[in-house]
């Protein structure tokens, strides 16, 4: 008997290798070096996920060294705010005591807004809110109010 092989099967067999050879270099663009490294998820998105900093450290840990300032803000109307909310997140000062790694806000009348400026939408009896517009223009707050005892106003 002889073998017959149908014309169409040789042209397949070379679409299917087009297709087949196109399919490895698309994957070879397309899969991230690491992936399946571990898994079958990319190995590097650890790494990623790992890279955030740690963040805040809670404002007890502040108080070890800071109690000074505590004692201000106790006895003030800034007691419930706490030291993160106007220094950002300290975990890494806390380690380092270094001046460096801690915000330390400026004082100006936008960072002291953010909070006490004035909006039709804000109930006035919750926080108090000044017109930025018209209150002391021309001054940065901290010029008067002391950020952790506003109330103790300097000369
Ligand atoms: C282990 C001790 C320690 C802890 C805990 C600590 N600090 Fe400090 N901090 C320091 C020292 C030391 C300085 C530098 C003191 C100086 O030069 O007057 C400093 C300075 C600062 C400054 C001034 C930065 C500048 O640019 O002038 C700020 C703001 C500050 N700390 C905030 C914080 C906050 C907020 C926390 C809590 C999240 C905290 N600190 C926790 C030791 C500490
Ligand atoms: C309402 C916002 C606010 C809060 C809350 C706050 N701070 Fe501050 N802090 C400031 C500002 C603004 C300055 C910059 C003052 C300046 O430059 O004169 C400052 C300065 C500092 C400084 C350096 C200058 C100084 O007075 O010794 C330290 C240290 C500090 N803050 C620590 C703390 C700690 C610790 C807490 C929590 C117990 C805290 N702060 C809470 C706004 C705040
Ligand atoms: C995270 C929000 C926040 C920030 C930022 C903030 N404050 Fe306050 N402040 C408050 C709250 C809450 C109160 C207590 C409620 C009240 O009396 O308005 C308060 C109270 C005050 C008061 C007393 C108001 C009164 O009714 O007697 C003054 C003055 C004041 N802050 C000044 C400042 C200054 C100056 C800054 C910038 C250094 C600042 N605040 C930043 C939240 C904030
Ligand atoms: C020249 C000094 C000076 C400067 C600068 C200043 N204040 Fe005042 N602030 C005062 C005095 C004095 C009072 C009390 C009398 C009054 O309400 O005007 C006061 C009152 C306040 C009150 C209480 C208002 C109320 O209705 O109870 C807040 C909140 C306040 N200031 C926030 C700020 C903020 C935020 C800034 C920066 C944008 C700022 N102050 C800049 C002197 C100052």
């Amino acid at each position: 008997m002889k073998f017959y092989l149908p014309p169409q099967i040789p042209r397949l067999a070379i679409a299917f290798g087009i297709f087949i050879s196109l399919f490895l270099v698309l994957r070879h663009f397309l899969v991230p070096d690491t992936f399946g490294e571990y898994g079958h998820y990319r190995a590097a998105s650890m790494i990623d996920n790992a890279k955030p900093e740690l963040h805040y450290a809670g404002q007890d840990a502040c108080f070890k060294c800071h109690q000074d300032i505590q004692d201000k803000k106790s006895q003030d109307v800034h007691v419930d705010i706490h030291c993160e909310s106007c220094h950002g997140p300290g975990e890494k000062h806390v380690i380092s005591s270094k001046v460096g790694d801690i915000f330390r806000p400026s004082g100006s009348r936008e960072v002291c807004g953010k909070c006490h400026a004035l909006y039709v939408g804000k109930v006035k009896s919750t926080i108090a809110q000044v017109d930025l517009a018209k209150h002391n223009i021309g001054k940065n707050c901290i010029e008067c109010h002391n950020p952790h005892q506003p109330w103790e106003m300097k000369k």
